[in-house]
């Protein structure tokens, strides 16, 4: 199969594939998504094939506005609302509960459904000319470097989907905030750049960050988010201890280093918002320089780095 690249006025184009049942791989603005009609079983059923992903493990399904909502979850909280109204379109999932007709494939049988409307516009005219929703995990080989850019696409789907939607870099760069709206209590499931401190002020209370929940929510599996070359993650004093012992590896930093010879240093934003929008381009990147391995110095402790480190310890697991 040759892989198609659509521009922006092809917009029609991936919207037929789509109708016709195939996968294509769409802009979003935190992660490239691999989309499928979400009233299309058939259709579903190629995602978990081309990724290679556990049939169990359920998928976001992406509307274009909020008036879809009610077509989807039921039961919805005042607090829900709140978020919905507050964070969409933008990288917020939430998890509510699903309507009876909602398929068990994008659920994973679960009685929930998690659902957010994207903010980048190619995507957004993609859902509301195809009339329903789409489901989109990331276009990436199950585990492996989440998509910010076509090339990332093609890496590994290359050859394996039909077509992907050109929309430049994604803004944002990590996956979706994800918070379980489905109980009284609201729970984080997965950090990003919508905050529990961003939350919990919209909703003025509380809500629950849990350290370790089920494995279903794939962003939960310990290893996740892989590059190709073996990761580390060492403090700082580490890695400015850190001496060449013959192949040249690669230094992921954000504090000023003194550089040494046998390594390529690949500077990062000490700022979260610009570090998160480069984080997988520079495993990417880093990826195809042929190094034996890539040291990561480990991102400052405080609240507001939560994702990255989340990210980074999932992309360093054995
Ligand atoms: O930013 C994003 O969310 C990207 C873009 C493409 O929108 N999508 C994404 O999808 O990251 P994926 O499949 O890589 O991650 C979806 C996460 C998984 O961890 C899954 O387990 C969780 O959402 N999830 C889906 N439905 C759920 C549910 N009913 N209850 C709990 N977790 C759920
Ligand atoms: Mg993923």
């Amino acid at each position: 199969m040759r892989t198609k690249i659509f521009k922006y006025n092809q917009i029609d184009e991936a919207v037929r594939f789509l109708k016709q049942g195939e996968v294509v791989a769409v802009p979003t603005e935190t992660v490239y998504g691999l989309a499928a009609d979400a009233k299309n079983e058939g259709a579903i059923q190629k995602i978990f094939e081309v990724k290679d992903r556990p049939r169990h493990h359920p998928l976001i399904l992406h509307i274009a506005s909020y008036e879809q909502l009610d077509d989807w979850a039921e039961d919805l909280s005042m607090d829900a609302r709140r978020l919905a109204a507050h964070f969409w379109p933008g990288p917020l999932t939430m998890v509510l509960a699903k309507k009876p007709h909602v398929s068990d494939m994008i659920t994973g049988g679960l009685s929930t459904i998690a659902i957010r409307v994207p903010q980048h516009p190619l995507t957004r005219e993609v859902i509301h000319r195809l009339g329903h929703g789409i489901v989109a995990p990331s276009a990436n080989a199950h585990k492996k470097t989440s998509p910010t850019q076509v090339a990332h696409v093609l890496k590994t789907l290359d050859g394996k989907i039909p077509a992907i939607l050109d929309g430049g870099m994604s803004s944002i760069g990590i996956e979706s905030t994800i918070i379980d709206m489905s109980q009284d209590m609201p729970v984080m499931l997965r950090y990003g750049v919508v905050t529990q401190d961003m939350i919990e002020h919209v909703l003025q209370r509380e809500i629950s960050c849990p350290s370790h929940h089920h494995e279903r929510i794939s962003g939960n599996m310990e290893q996740h988010y892989q590059p190709e070359r073996p990761l580390f993650l060492l403090s700082t004093e580490e890695i400015q201890a850190l001496s060449s012992q013959g192949a040249t590896s690669a230094i992921m930093h954000y504090s000023h280093l003194s550089k040494k010879d046998g390594f390529i240093y690949y500077p990062m934003s000490a700022h979260k918002e610009e570090y998160a929008k480069h984080l997988y381009s520079a495993l990417h990147e880093i990826d195809g320089l042929g190094v034996d391995k890539i040291w990561v110095e480990e991102p400052p402790k405080g609240r507001e780095w939560r994702d990255i480190r989340d990210r980074l310890l999932r992309a360093s697991a054995k």
